[in-house]
C-alpha cells in the first residue's frame, strides 16, 4: 500500500468528500481514496481507490500504511458509530499517519444539547490525544440538508422556536477542507468554525425555500411530545429520534446561531447563502 498517495481521504461515496477530493484533484493532487464500497468511489486522475471501513480496524491500519495526511470525514447515522470512528483513529495513529483533518459539528461538546455534537466531540478528543498532529472543522448545520427539511405537504416540523442557524453550504466545506489539506502544517492544531455568511431562523428558511421553489413551505413550531409523534412513524431507535430532535433543540438554543468568517478565512471567498445555494439571483449575480 505503500505506493498509494500519501493524502487519504475518506466519505468521497458521499457529498463532502467527493466534492473535497474533485477540488483537490483539478489541482492536481494525487490521492487515496478510502471507501467501504470501492465501487461506488468517484473515477478521478491520479486517485487510487482503497478499501477501508471505520469499524475494521485491522483492515483501516493496511489502507493508511504509508499515509501522511488524512481527511477523515465523519460517518453516519449507524449503530456503533462513534466506536468505528474510535478505531478508525487508532488505526490511523497505528499506521503512522502524521497529520488528521476531521470534519466536526458546530457547538460540539461533551454535554451538547444536539447529541450527534456529543459523538463529534468524543472523536475530536480521541484525536487530540492521538500523538497525531490535528485540524478540526466544525461545520454549522449544512444549507444542503435545510433544502431537504420540508415534507411533502411544505411543512417544516421541530421544536427550533425562534434558534437561529448559521448555516453552511457543503461546497464551502469542501473547499475549506482543500484548503487545509493543501498545507495542512499551516493549520495544525487549530479548530475552524465553518458557518454561512448570516443566520437564518426557520421561518426564514422556509420562506427562502418558498421563494426558490414556487411551493408554500413554512415552519411549524412544535413541543417535544408533537415532535415524537410526528417522527414515531419512522420506526427509529431512541438514540436516532433524540438526534432528530435534539437538532432543533440545539437550534431553539442558539448553538447554530453564530457566524463566523472561517471559510473565507480558508478559501479567500465569502461562503455562499441559502438564497444562492437554491438558485436565486443575489448580489454576487
Ligand atoms: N452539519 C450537518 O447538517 C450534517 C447533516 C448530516 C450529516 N452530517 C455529518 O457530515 C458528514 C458528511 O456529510 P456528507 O453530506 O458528505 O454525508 P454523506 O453524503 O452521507 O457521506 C458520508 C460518507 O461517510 C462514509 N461513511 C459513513 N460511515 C462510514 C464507515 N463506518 N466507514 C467508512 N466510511 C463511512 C460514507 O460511506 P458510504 O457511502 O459507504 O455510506 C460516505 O462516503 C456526515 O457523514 C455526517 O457525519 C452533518
Amino acid at each position: 500500500m505503500t505506493d498509494a498517495p500519501p493524502l487519504a481521504i475518506t466519505g468521497a461515496t458521499g457529498a463532502i468528500g467527493r466534492l473535497t477530493a474533485e477540488e483537490l484533484a483539478r489541482g492536481g493532487a494525487a490521492l487515496r481514496l478510502l471507501a467501504r464500497t470501492p465501487s461506488r468511489a468517484p473515477h478521478l486522475p491520479s486517485a487510487v481507490v482503497v478499501e477501508a471501513s471505520y469499524g475494521d480496524r485491522q483492515q483501516a491500519r493496511r489502507a493508511l500504511d504509508g499515509v501522511t495526511t488524512l481527511l477523515m470525514i465523519s460517518g453516519g447515522e449507524e449503530e456503533g458509530w462513534l466506536e468505528g470512528q474510535l478505531d478508525f483513529v487508532a488505526a490511523a495513529a497505528d499506521a503512522g499517519v502524521r497529520h488528521i483533518v476531521y470534519t466536526s459539528s458546530q457547538g460540539a461538546a461533551a454535554d451538547a444539547e444536539f447529541t450527534y455534537a456529543r459523538i463529534h466531540f468524543a472523536t475530536e478528543e480521541a484525536i487530540r490525544a492521538s500523538g497525531m498532529a490535528w485540524t478540526i472543522l466544525r461545520d454549522s448545520l449544512y444549507l444542503d440538508f435545510l433544502a431537504l427539511l420540508p415534507r411533502a405537504d411544505g411543512a417544516i416540523l421541530g421544536p427550533g422556536g425562534d434558534g437561529r442557524i448559521a448555516g453552511v453550504a457543503k461546497v464551502d466545506v469542501a473547499r475549506s477542507l482543500a484548503a487545509v489539506l493543501r498545507d495542512p502544517a499551516a493549520h495544525a492544531g487549530r479548530v475552524y468554525e465553518l458557518t454561512g455568511p448570516e443566520a437564518l431562523s426557520l421561518d426564514e428558511v422556509a420562506a427562502t425555500l418558498s421563494a426558490a421553489t414556487g411551493r408554500d413551505i413554512r415552519y411549524v413550531d412544535e413541543t417535544l411530545e408533537e415532535a415524537r409523534a410526528s417522527r414515531e412513524p419512522y420506526g427509529v431507535p431512541e438514540w436516532r429520534m433524540q438526534g432528530w430532535i435534539t437538532t432543533y433543540t440545539a437550534i431553539a438554543r442558539g448553538d447554530f446561531a453564530r457566524v463566523t468568517g472561517d471559510v473565507e478565512l480558508l478559501t479567500g471567498r465569502a461562503p455562499i447563502g441559502l438564497a444562492e445555494l437554491t438558485g436565486q439571483p443575489t448580489s454576487r449575480g
